[in-house]
């Protein structure tokens, strides 16, 4: 069976560790050729390590072993002018921009209720996780418009369709890239270019991607580290976490030819957990 995104080139973002690493390497051992964004630096108020440039190294590794043509770039989503130039380099490096995986985002600051919230934190919160998307689709948007041809894989979350306690600013940004993904859809259609959302349930913190997100939310939420991914564990009908290849599957689907008429979808990967 051939490769299903041979000749393509994706951007992902959060592409360091974690689902944006599963990604990664998953559409390369697929045959894309891939533009790796991370912030690979801490950002203050986010209260836990984020990606480093290492693990963005690492990951870049992984999909050139698996015959990908990789470019990184430490971009943080939420400087305009540093995701313009990221998605220019990538343009002028492959020529062409098949893809779009938003997927950087953060977990904190959260574990408060919503009027406990610090201006601040709230800022931050939707500057990544949600505006931080829509710039990388004001920067790719034009290619993939004038070409009549492309993917934009919006990763939202659960908290994106239900709420969560104590976090409310990480769920009303991923509730906005729900409705930016629907408005997005509708304004490309005419242009062949597919939006989607993907809301993915509680993931495995694996360490072979080294995520660490569950954890975070963890913490957040105040649960004991050790007994954590027992606790998210009791909420699943499936008995059972999300794994970060499951999502990179369901992104793969989105990204490729497979669903060549499925835009402003919203497509859960949550062990049932929304359908209760
Ligand atoms: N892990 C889960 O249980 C879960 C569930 C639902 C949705 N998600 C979403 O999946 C995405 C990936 O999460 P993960 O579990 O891999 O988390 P993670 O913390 O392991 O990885 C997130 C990556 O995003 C990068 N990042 C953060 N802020 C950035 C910024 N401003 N600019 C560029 N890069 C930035 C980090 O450096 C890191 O490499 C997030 O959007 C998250 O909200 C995760």
């Amino acid at each position: 069976m051939g490769r299903s995104l041979e000749g393509k080139v994706v951007v992902i973002t959060g592409a360091a560790r974690g689902i944006g690493r599963a990604c990664a390497v998953r559409f390369a051992r697929e045959g894309a050729d891939l533009a790796l964004l991370d912030i690979a630096a801490d950002l203050p108020g986010v209260g836990y390590p984020l990606g480093g440039p290492e693990q963005l190294g690492h990951t870049a590794t992984l999909c050139e072993r698996e015959g990908g043509a990789v470019l990184t770039a430490a971009v943080d989503v939420r400087d305009p002018r540093a995701v313009q130039a990221a998605v220019a380099g990538a343009l002028d490096r492959f020529g062409s921009l098949d893809g779009l995986v938003n997927n950087a985002g953060i977990a904190a600051p959260a574990g408060v209720p919503v009027h406990e919230i610090a201006e601040s934190d709230w800022a931050l919160m939707l500057d990544v996780n949600l505006s931080g998307a829509w710039r990388m689709i004001k920067a790719v948007a034009p290619a993939m418009v004038e070409r009549g041809a492309g993917s934009i894989v919006n990763v939202s979350s659960t908290a994106g369709l239900v709420g969560y306690r104590d976090f409310g600013g990480y769920v009303t940004a991923k509730h906005g890239l729900v409705g930016l993904t629907k408005a997005a859809a509708l304004d490309y259609a005419p242009h062949r270019v597919r939006v989607n959302a993907l809301c993915p349930g509680s993931v495995r913190d694996d360490p072979l991607v080294e995520g660490r997100m569950l954890r975070e939310i963890g913490h957040a939420l105040r649960l004991p580290d050790d007994e954590h991914e027992q606790l998210f564990l009791r909420d699943q009908p499936m008995n059972a976490l999300v794994e970060p290849a499951d999502v990179a599957a369901a992104a793969l689907w989105l990204t490729g030819d497979a669903s060549p008429r499925v835009t402003g979808t919203v497509l859960t990967v949550d062990a049932g957990f929304t359908s209760r």
